[in-house]
């Protein structure tokens, strides 16, 4: 499985994962639950209107941590955009739940995708294990 496969399936198994940004000084963190790999990218989504959105935009650098069975994993990175209506497409078919507050062409539903990112496997009985994407 490819390294960024792994670290989506970890996701999804948590569930619900916590996205921070930063607005100013102060970091600003929430729960999340979207994801999807394209294209070999790993992928969340949101609504523009979001102050989460307006963060990225003004600073894309980004943290997400999500807990599963005695596992914890940290992503830190660098998110852009994909105004690609297919990606979006993607993700309501993915996630259909979405389709209830989002649509591919409402204006509001934002692709993210990492840029750059290093992901990090912890528990307290093996050593952590760095993985890039
Ligand atoms: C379990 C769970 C999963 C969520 N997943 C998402 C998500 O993937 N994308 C999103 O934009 N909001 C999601 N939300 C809603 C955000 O947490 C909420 O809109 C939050 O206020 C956004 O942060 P902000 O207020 O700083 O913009 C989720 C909420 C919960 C409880």
């Amino acid at each position: 499985m490819e390294v960024v496969e792994r670290v989506a399936q970890f996701l999804e198994e948590a569930g619900t994962y916590y996205l921070a940004t930063v607005e100013g000084d102060q970091p600003r963190v929430r729960p999340f639950g979207t994801v999807l790999v394209s294209g070999g990218k790993l992928y969340i989504q949101t609504g523009k209107v979001k102050p989460v959105s307006k963060q990225i935009a003004a600073n894309p650098k980004v943290e997400i941590s999500a807990f599963k069975d005695g596992t914890w994993i940290r992503i830190a990175g660098e998110l852009a955009e994909d105004d690609s209506r297919d990606v979006r497409v993607a993700m309501l078919e993915k996630m259909p739940s979405l389709k209830g507050m989002y649509s591919a062409d409402d204006g509001n539903m934002q692709m993210l995708y990492f840029k750059k990112a290093t992901a990090t496997f912890s528990s307290f009985t093996a050593a952590p294990e760095t993985v890039e994407f």
